[in-house]
């Protein structure tokens, strides 16, 4: 069965308690919980990190270990070229998540380096977006 790792990066430990006016009341737990009910067709590894060094080592030694990547890295989306670099370098399918939708919000927040390599981003959706994007890659994975 594929193996896809789900990536959260800075502030969404605070899921639940964080600006639920913006990103709602489900925790980061919940989230975790429905993806691995929802994956019946793949296997499903979790990380969060608030640090942009241990999202670059999951990303680096998911390798040869996962088939796809499905990352919220949160504020890093719009900073990050070391996360855009490093998806691009492991050449694994990556969907980029957002609860928000990004593109509503400030304009900062409109760029997103990790779309130029994702091969797609979901946003504004809340929790549901990691369901979406779980059944976007165990399709792509089904025909790869
Ligand atoms: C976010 C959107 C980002 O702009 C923000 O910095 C986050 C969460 C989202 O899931 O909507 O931390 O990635």
């Amino acid at each position: 069965m594929p193996s896809v790792l789900v990536l959260n990066g800075p502030n969404l430990n605070l899921l639940g308690q964080r600006q639920p006016e913006v990103y709602g009341s489900t925790t980061l737990a919940d989230i975790e919980a429905a993806c691995t009910a929802h994956a019946v067709d793949l296997d499903v590894a979790f990380l969060q990190s608030n640090h942009e060094g241990v999202l670059l080592d999951a990303i680096h030694a998911a390798k040869g270990v996962h088939g796809g990547l499905i990352i919220n890295a949160g504020a890093y989306t719009h900073t990050s070229i070391a996360l855009m670099d490093a998806v691009a370098s492991v050449e694994l399918p990556t969907v980029e998540v957002h609860l928000s939708n990004i593109h509503a919000r400030e304009p900062f927040r409109h760029v997103s380096y990790l779309s130029k390599v994702a091969i797609g981003q979901i946003c504004g959706f809340g929790p549901q977006g990691y369901l979406m994007a779980l059944d976007a890659l165990a399709a792509r994975l089904a025909t790869s």
